[in-house]
């Protein structure tokens, strides 16, 4: 079987590898179909926050068939369709730094033919989705999910704020949307603001043509500001000046850089906006588990921007790069 490998020095390389076979409690799973997006840049750039074991299979999205199971497996079947939670020890309740054993970092991924996981570190994927759909949802989906679901209370009516139109944006607009919100979208071009109209936004803001596009949002909203912004691209200080007073941020991540993005915070800004910042890290095989129910129930289809080739995993995270996409990348295996 061939695995992508972080080699210290080499970067991504090609390992052809003795198939492996599964143990007490594990599972291993035939790859289909795994998604790349920015997170893997920082990866492979070597600025992610998590620790990256040399010689790791990266790829932290994967889907499959079971092809194998070691003894005492009870909870997957040889044919089951599944995918792989992103953090395999996090089950239940909040994240604590024992669960942070991240799939394609600290621990091997899912760029690889076969994967051997916890069986507890896999879940069914709702039938309604192809291989290549359901990877889009392990690590976007269930941070939207997350971001939505595990803070304040989101009620009909209420204003979400989504900032770009990666993946992680593009579920939450979807997933608020479900859950009766109104949703101010922003991104960084006319095109895209019309497909984030086409999936559902009310409102979309070019943050190019401005800036300063809290000003934007609050005029949008009486000047009350937004009751939730998912933000998984800064600056965040444009963030704490769109929301309401007692409503939350959900702090996802910073793709942006330079004058647009990770900013030093004024604690001033901090303390008046009156909301609550959250980090989000993913999330639960619990959030999963629920993400899925709402996929279901609403047979809701991810955004699917490319596919690419196994053997062709660096055009795609040359695509993913280049920031023109819109939607998850898939690598088809
Ligand atoms: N905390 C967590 O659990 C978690 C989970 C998933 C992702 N993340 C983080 O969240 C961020 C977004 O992830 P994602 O998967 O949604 O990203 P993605 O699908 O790769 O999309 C990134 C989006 O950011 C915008 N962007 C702006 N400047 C960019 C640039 N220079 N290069 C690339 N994209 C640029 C683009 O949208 P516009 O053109 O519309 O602005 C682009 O579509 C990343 O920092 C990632 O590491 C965190």
């Amino acid at each position: 079987m061939k695995s992508y490998r972080l080699d210290p020095g080499h970067g991504l390389t090609v390992h052809d590898e003795d198939e492996p076979k599964p143990g007490r409690g594990q599972v291993l799973v035939g790859i289909r179909a795994a998604s790349v997006g920015f997170r893997d840049l920082m990866v492979l750039a070597g600025n992610y926050p998590l620790p990256i074991a040399p010689g790791v299979v990266p790829g932290c999205e994967g889907v499959g068939e079971v092809v194998a199971v070691g003894e005492d497996v009870t909870r997957v079947r040889p044919g089951d369709r599944v995918a792989a939670t992103v953090f395999p020890r996090w089950l239940d309740g909040p994240f604590r730094r024992e669960n942070a054993a991240q799939l394609g970092t600290m621990v091997d991924g899912v760029l690889t033919e076969l994967a051997l996981l916890s069986e507890d570190g896999v879940v069914g994927i709702p039938e309604h989705l192809s291989y290549q759909e359901a990877a889009a949802l392990p690590l976007a989906a269930v941070t939207a999910w997350n971001s939505l679901t595990s803070g304040n209370e989101l009620r009909p009516g209420a204003t979400v704020l989504t900032l770009g139109s990666g993946a992680v944006s593009l579920f939450a607009l979807q997933l608020a949307k479900l859950a009766g919100a109104e949703v101010i979208a922003t991104t960084s071009s006319d095109a895209k603001a019309e497909r984030l109209k086409a999936l559902g936004a009310d409102e979309v803001i070019n943050y190019r043509e401005h800036p300063n596009w809290s000003e934007r949002v609050r005029a949008l909203t009486g000047e009350r500001g937004v009751d939730l912004v998912v933000d998984p691209s800064g600056p965040l200080s444009e963030s704490l000046r769109s929301v309401a007073a007692s409503g939350e941020v959900a702090f996802v991540g910073y793709t942006l850089s330079g004058a647009e993005g990770a900013q030093p915070i004024d604690p001033g800004l901090l303390f008046m906006a009156g909301a609550t910042l959250r980090r989000i890290a993913t999330g639960s095989r619990a959030h999963f588990l629920e993400l899925n129910q709402a996929v279901r129930v609403h047979r809701l289809r991810p955004v699917i921007d490319r596919v690419f080739p196994f053997d062709r995993v660096p055009d795609a995270l040359e695509h993913c790069r280049s920031g023109r996409g819109f939607g998850k990348i898939i690598i088809a295996n």
